[in-house]
């Protein structure tokens, strides 16, 4: 295998990019993005579209319990453990074409290309498509990921519940072809994901390829605010139990104590919902979302105690109740120095440039970063805008990208001095 790490073997350029615009077309919305929420039928027919796309070159493709779903490139060795490549089909409700479905597509077409060249690697090769990475319709986030690297019970997540009461695993049964082999053990030695920065960092540096040394945490809360639905023409302003009002109180004061604490804080209400939503009837019960990230925990540590000390207060002033429920908290992780070696020697070696990176979104390879050796590979997107239709990479960098990430996975496939605990 290592004369083809010394080889400049290339991906098909033309055929990676016309399988990301043909993905795109699942859930294509009016201004360039996609709309695949986790578990809907257009997140389906996406894993349909993959499921035959494997399957066309001889994939042995199977899913998990939670609807993960692997393609494998046998390996010439008999071997239960393999190397993972690949990540999420799902997408944010206005989200862009390359967010999670480059990082599966340049996978497939590593493949294709080890096909099309007839090399049989020594180790098998595991395309994964992870479900529900972004956790808007189903929280958590990274739920597949986590479910596999077994951070997150799989009973627990097939119970959860979307905004309309929806269950996932009535959602899998409804709707995921029910004719593919359920295998419920995949072993990876060790896992790598492609993906867009979904920031400014590379386009800014002016550098093609990120070497990504890990991913910042963050925590999910939900603020639960109960007061009491009243006549808005009857009711004097200082009778009130007005729930909208307080949270109105309650974010603006969570944004600027975040932009006080840290300028590294990321602190996001991403989701409100109040009741009853009348015009003329004072809401009696609010509900939003909060998302916080740093690098370091003790940041996150002391917005929470900010946090809670907001609510105290506004309980105090409006006689309301606030909940706050933490429903995810995903630690800070590092990625594998050995693999970030190997991405940089393929760099170095396809003459990209590159540089080492933090990344500010999370991904599910730090699901799996606790487990086995795990790297990430980045490329820019251009003004860094993600999470937005307007996501767009040059067919350039997703080309670059995805050769680094097949150089990576040949030089894996030799790498014999990365032992790991089992999954
Ligand atoms: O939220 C994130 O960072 C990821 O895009 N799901
Ligand atoms: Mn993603
Ligand atoms: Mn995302």
């Amino acid at each position: 295998m290592s004369k083809y790490f010394n080889s400049n073997i290339k991906i098909n350029k033309k055929r990676l990019i016309k399988s990301i615009y043909k993905m795109a077309k699942i859930g294509q919305l009016n201004n360039g993005g996609c709309r695949r929420l986790a578990f809907s039928e257009e997140d389906f027919k996406a894993k349909k579209l993959l499921i035959n796309w494997c399957t066309e070159i001889g994939l042995n493709v199977s899913m998990d319990p939670i609807g993960n779903l692997f393609a494998e490139l046998k390996g010439k060795f008999k071997k239960n453990e393999s190397i993972g490549i690949g990540s999420h089909l799902d997408t944010q409700p206005h989200g862009g074409k390359f967010d999670g479905a480059y990082g599966v597509l340049a996978g497939l077409e590593v493949i294709r290309t080890l096909v099309d060249n007839n090399i049989v690697p020594p180790k098998s090769i595991k395309l994964i498509n992870w479900s529900n990475e972004e956790g808007c319709r189903f929280t958590p986030p990274l739920m597949g990921s986590s479910v596999y690297a077994k951070s997150i019970k799989l009973n627990h997540a097939l119970k959860t519940l979307d905004k309309n009461h929806l269950k996932i695993e009535n959602e899998l049964q409804k709707k995921f072809p029910q004719d593919i082999k359920k295998i419920f053990n995949h072993k990876l030695e060790s896992f790598i994901e492609i993906h867009i920065e979904q920031g400014p960092i590379l386009e800014k540096s002016k550098k093609c390829i990120g070497i990504v040394t890990g991913a910042q945490g963050s925590r999910g809360l939900d603020v639960i605010i109960k007061g009491q639905d009243a006549h808005s023409g009857t009711t004097p302003m200082n009778l009130r139990k007005d729930t909208l009002i307080v949270a109105a109180n309650f974010i603006q004061l969570f944004d600027k104590r975040a932009r006080n604490l840290n300028c590294d804080l990321r602190a996001t209400v991403g989701n409100i919902l109040t009741s009853p939503g009348s015009r003329n009837t004072i809401s009696g019960y609010t509900f939003f979302t909060i998302d916080i990230r740093h690098p370091r925990s003790i940041i996150l540590d002391k917005m929470e105690t900010c946090i809670n000390k907001i609510a105290s207060d506004l309980i105090k002033k409006y006689k309301i109740s606030i909940n706050i429920k933490k429903v995810y908290n995903l630690p800070t992780v590092n990625f594998n120095t050995k693999i970030q070696n190997i991405i940089e020697n393929a760099c170095n070696k396809l003459n990209y440039t590159k540089m080492k990176m933090i990344s500010g979104a999370g991904h599910d390879a730090m699901s799996l970063a606790e487990k086995i050796p795990t790297g990430m590979i980045f490329i820019p997107c251009l003004n860094g805008i993600s999470h937005n239709e307007k996501e767009h990479a040059s067919d350039d960098d997703l080309e670059a990208g995805c050769n680094v990430l097949l150089h990576t996975i040949l030089k894996l496939n030799d790498f014999k001095t990365i032992h790991t605990p089992h999954l």
